[in-house]
């Protein structure tokens, strides 16, 4: 899968480009003939049985201070081709697109009518200039059951913690598809022992938001797993703000002047991913909660919990976003409180009655297990988690119950620290039914909590079955008829863009019988 994105291959696929493909890029001239316009790499994504969507965006200068990305602000056609191999001799769909100034010269091309359950090659070609290929694929047909779906799952990514040692791992995996699930880049800088660093303060506008996507979007390992796989991808608060809750920021800015910084930042969100033409924003949201369904294999559900959410219940004074809190917050326990707002509830509650998958992954950002701390005696919750909304939590596994939803497994991030759970109905009774597993990912980089901080929590958190804060990685999961397994994946260190990788643990789910099994910790 590598060799694909090696160099000779790349010059393989360059030299082998066709006139006409070539003539399409339009004439010569309009981007520096000195720079490469596809320093961001490309990227797929959305499979379906009929095709998925390709991505690039013209940056010759990515890091340029009007975030424009060194381009004018002329259109520019961008012809692409899709073929049946790698070496471009049997091209399924070829086309133009117009890459626009008004979104950063982005180009997202939703490519149809391929070939069900198979792999597919891509490129683009502007100015004269090939883009490096990328390999993307189908989704098996409708009702039909592939083997397997192989899928990692990873968040959390601030560039000045680490290198993206894990990309280029996951970029040799052997997957059907990635599943981001937030914290893509980080406004903000933090933590220890950087790296390398933001060299900007906080984005709070377009061009700032745009820079930041192209910096992170500028390392080729995480160009690397994106060129291997398609993605499908949430969001959680560092695209936009930390601990945001739908117009609400953590600073408690005026609410129009925070829309107005959330409508930028989501824009630049849709600029730089590999997002079908639907979800292309408008005003100050932006639906990105989707269904994308394998064959009769799986569903995976896609959810947005910050756009909608409710603020969270009582607040640090003076302030917004998270906190922690004791039993004297009743606020917290309001059934009128929601994660998904009540919309994406109904809409998930759909998806679920409607589904006939064997495996129905719910990907969403964050720990959805209690996760109890104690302070002083007295038994705390974090706010900006679904602790913060317990009774959300409640209607979306009494939903999983009433649709009778087979297999469901929660994917998660944010944390920082990988878990595996049994989720109940009710969490008080360990004897009480497991009606869903959960696996959390920790994180591509961002720094997690000590052994002693985890330890603590154990006597507290019964449900949880594994739980690690000191490794960084992604899990692969493997779905399978009779059984899945989630690997988890963790690297050396991210402090050395060399670092090896292992495996931590592997977490067994049986076919038809919810709960986690931990096998393979040293
Ligand atoms: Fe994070």
């Amino acid at each position: 899968m590598h060799e694909v994105l090696g160099h000779r291959r790349r010059a393989i696929a360059r030299a082998s480009l066709s006139a006409a493909l070539l003539s399409l890029g339009g004439c010569t001239g309009r981007i520096d003939a000195a720079r490469d316009p596809f320093a961001l790499g490309v990227a797929s994504g959305y499979p379906s049985p009929y095709g998925f969507v390709i991505w690039t965006r013209l940056a010759p200068e990515p890091l340029a201070a009007d975030g424009a990305g060194g381009m004018s602000s002329a259109p520019v056609e961008v012809a692409w081709e899709v073929a049946e191999d790698m070496r471009f001799e049997r091209v399924a769909r070829r086309g133009v697109a117009t890459a626009e100034a008004a979104w950063a010269h982005s180009v997202h091309v939703e490519v149809g009518g391929l070939r069900a359950g198979r792999p597919y090659w891509y490129r683009f070609v502007a100015d004269g200039r090939a883009s490096p290929v990328g390999r993307a694929a189908t989704a098996p047909p409708h009702g039909v059951a592939p083997a397997r779906l192989r899928f990692a799952f990873a968040s959390c990514q601030q560039y000045e913690q680490g290198w993206f040692v894990a990309h280029r791992h996951m970029a040799a995996e052997d997957l059907d598809l990635v599943v981001f699930l937030g914290d893509y880049i980080y406004e903000s800088s933090w933590g220890r022992d950087h790296v390398r660093s933001h060299e900007a303060g906080e984005p709070t506008n377009l061009a700032g938001y745009r820079r930041r996507h192209a910096l992170y979007r500028s390392d080729r390992d995480l160009q690397a797993s994106h060129a291997a796989f398609p993605w499908v991808v949430t969001w959680d608060d560092h695209e936009v703000d930390n601990d945001y809750a739908d117009d609400r920021s953590e600073d408690l800015w005026p609410r129009e002047r925070f829309l107005a910084r959330r409508a930028a930042a989501y824009r630049a969100f849709y600029e730089h991913m590999p997002l079908p033409v639907s979800m292309r924003p408008s005003g100050p949201g932006m639906r990105i909660h989707a269904r994308l369904d394998w064959g009769s294999l799986a569903r995976i559900h896609v959810l947005d919990d910050r756009q909608y959410r409710s603020h969270q219940p009582c607040p640090r004074a003076g302030r917004g976003g998270s906190n922690n809190v004791g039993a004297s917050c009743v606020e917290r326990l309001d059934p009128a409180l929601t994660m998904l707002g009540a919309a994406q509830e109904r809409w998930l509650d759909e998806g679920f009655a409607s589904s006939t998958a064997r495996w129905n992954v719910v990907a969403q950002q964050t720990l959805m297990a209690p996760l109890a701390r104690s302070s002083g005696g007295e038994a705390r919750a974090w706010t900006d988690g679904w602790d913060g909304y317990p009774a959300a939590r409640d209607r979306l596994l009494a939903s999983v119950v009433a649709r009778r939803v087979s297999n469901p497994l929660v994917v998660g991030g944010d944390v920082h620290a990988w878990y595996a759970a049994d989720l109940r109905r009710d969490f008080d009774d360990p004897r009480g039914a497991i009606v869903a597993s959960e696996v959390c990912g920790s994180s591509i980089t961002s720094q997690g909590p000590s052994h002693a901080r985890l330890a603590a929590l154990a006597p507290l958190n019964p449900h949880l079955r594994f739980a690690d804060g000191m490794t960084r990685g992604y899990a692969v999961a493997t779905l399978a008829r009779g059984s899945a397994e989630v690997a988890l994946r963790t690297v050396e260190t991210v402090k050395r863009p060399d670092a090896g990788i292992s495996t931590l643990a592997r977490i067994g789910i049986e076919d038809g019988r919810p709960g986690v099994h931990v096998s393979g910790t040293a």
